[in-house]
């Protein structure tokens, strides 16, 4: 297939471009390296610096393409709820224009990259499709939207989609083909990394009172490059006529901070220093995600299961 690959200078991106490639598709990269970089680009790849706000140069870019994966998003929660207009622009208007862009240039197929935060704060911690949709901040609403619009251009328009909702992201490309560090992330891994590298001198621990084992909050931590792999079966299932879906991406399987904390010391051979800090607004006790729809209906299954192999794909690229 021809896939135009949006967003595909990014972390998770660029992921997504090198798993396509390595299944023989032919891929463009449109991307603004806005927080893109084009040390991440494949010199196999054709790329595209343009933005998903502009209607014409995207059509430009999608012309001849049979599928597109969309990953082009702001992704910080924190800053969603201080600047929603941002997040209405670019996440939502950016989609319109791409599900606009599908009907005229002719492309069928859509991968978004969407995200557990659609499910807010269920009353139940391992997480299966049917939980209830309820984002409580303003970037999940983003997410959901998307996936709204989707459903309408789907029964509208027959464009195919599956949305992919990624519990936490972690790690790097095993083999070093991916260079370019996440900018400015937000999130517990690399926090941790800036800590060991003395950028910060500790690590925050937002609250050690949770009802979890030992206090701390645990996630579902999937390594990137399995959710590479599921974005290349989800378009391949889609072109053999599967119907859209919306389809969680982890592991099934909980981490608390500390054990992040402790697998990074382990794989280091460092101690980290910690403090404990209040509880953080909106973070559930515990997030786990049932991803059996994902494993029978596209045949995935996650290479990474073990906490310390994703910190050792990390560790080696800091
Ligand atoms: N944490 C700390 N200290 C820090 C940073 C994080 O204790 O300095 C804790 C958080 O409180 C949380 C855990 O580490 O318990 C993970 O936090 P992250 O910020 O890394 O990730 P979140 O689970 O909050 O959210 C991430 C993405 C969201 C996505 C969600 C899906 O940032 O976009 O996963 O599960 F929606």
């Amino acid at each position: 297939m021809k896939v135009l690959v949006v967003g595909g200078a990014g972390y998770i991106g660029s992921h997504v471009a090198k798993a396509l490639m390595q299944s023989g598709h032919t891929v463009t990269v449109f991307d603004n390296l806005s927080s893109g970089q084009k040390i991440n680009l494949f010199s196999q790849n054709v790329f595209v610096e343009g933005n998903i706000l502009d209607y014409k140069a995207l059509c430009q870019a999608m012309k001849g393409h049979d599928a597109v994966v969309h990953l082009a998003a702001k992704k910080a929660v924190g800053e969603s709820m201080e600047n929603p207009m941002l997040y209405s622009v670019n996440n939502i208007s950016g989609s319109i224009n791409i599900l606009n862009a599908m009907v005229e240039t002719g492309a069928k197929y859509l991968v978004f990259s969407s995200s557990a935060a659609v499910y807010g704060m269920p009353d139940k911690s391992l997480i299966d499709e049917n939980t209830p949709l309820n984002p409580i901040n303003y970037y999940g609403f983003t997410k959901l939207e998307i996936e709204k619009f989707m459903q309408w251009y789907d029964q509208l328009k027959n464009i195919k989609f599956v949305a992919l909702r990624y519990f936490n992201a972690v790690g790097y490309d095993a083999d070093g083909d991916i260079r370019g560090k996440e900018i400015n992330s937000q999130n517990l891994l690399p926090i941790i990394m800036e800590v060991l590298s003395g950028k910060r001198s500790e690590l925050k621990i937002f609250g050690n009172d949770y009802p979890t084992p030992d206090g701390t909050c645990i996630r579902d931590y999937i390594h990137v490059s399995d959710l590479a792999s599921a974005h290349v079966l989800a378009l391949e299932k889609l072109a053999q006529g599967m119907a859209s879906q919306s389809l969680n991406l982890g592991t099934g399987k909980g981490t608390s901070v500390k054990e992040m904390v402790e697998a990074v010391e382990k794989v280091s051979g460092r101690k980290v220093p910690v403090v404990y800090a209040p509880r953080r607004a909106g973070d559930p006790a515990i997030l786990i995600a049932s991803a059996d729809k994902a494993r029978s209906l596209l045949g995935w299954k996650p290479a990474y299961t073990d906490i310390c192999k994703i910190v050792q794909t990390v560790y080696s690229i800091n």
